[in-house]
């Protein structure tokens, strides 16, 4: 695995200006929710760095890397390329990055849907992609404020806002988003 400032300074290199920002603001984020949430504040930070270690890649290239590696990408992912640069995260970030972790892998590679049954690292880089500090919306205060009392409930809002906003923008909504939700529905306290 590359060091952290070897990390930083491939990211720099290939990310627009404002993405590394992002990317630092996400990194920062996860850090302090592992800290709460007793996961490694370590690959928390990796993982935040590494997260859209894709984004600013081609439609074109993306979609090579799909099909090199044998990739199916189910009707809904087709018809929406800003799911790639997630879908293709772990795979860029084991290349270029050298990571191997799959903790952070799989944290990496989720942050953009959700999924069923998330790891407590998955979640944290799922939510911190929303409330990093350079993320400016409606309602994002109160989504902070929530996550650092309880990830479970930051989450579970994270992902009722992102339903809430592909429902009023007629955008498709990924099968893995509204699977996440109900599990946290069944299986977590987050109504209370
Ligand atoms: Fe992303
Ligand atoms: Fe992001």
């Amino acid at each position: 695995m590359l060091s952290i400032e070897e990390m930083k300074i491939y990211l720099k290199e290939n990310l627009m200006e404002k993405r590394y920002i992002h990317t630092l603001g996400v990194a920062e984020t996860a850090k302090k929710l592992a800290k709460l949430n007793g996961v490694s504040e370590e690959k928390a930070e990796i993982a935040g760095l590494a997260h859209d270690v894709a984004k600013n890649l081609s439609i074109e290239k993306m979609k090579n890397i799909i099909e090199q590696n044998g990739i199916i990408l189910s009707k809904i992912e087709e018809n929406n390329p800003s799911l790639w640069h997630s879908i293709i995260a772990h795979i860029e970030a084991k290349d270029k990055l050298k990571i191997e972790d799959e903790e952070i892998l799989d944290a990496i590679r989720w942050h953009t849907t959700g999924k069923e049954n998330m790891s407590t690292l998955t979640k944290i880089i799922y939510i911190a992609d929303m409330i990093e500090p350079g993320r400016k919306f409606e309602g994002v205060e109160e989504l902070r404020k929530v996550t650092f009392e309880d990830l479970d409930k930051g989450v579970y809002a994270g992902l009722n806002g992102s339903l809430k906003v592909l429902l009023v923008s007629n955008l498709l909504i990924d099968d893995n988003t509204i699977k996440a939700r109900n599990y946290f529905l069944f299986n977590s306290n987050v109504k209370a």
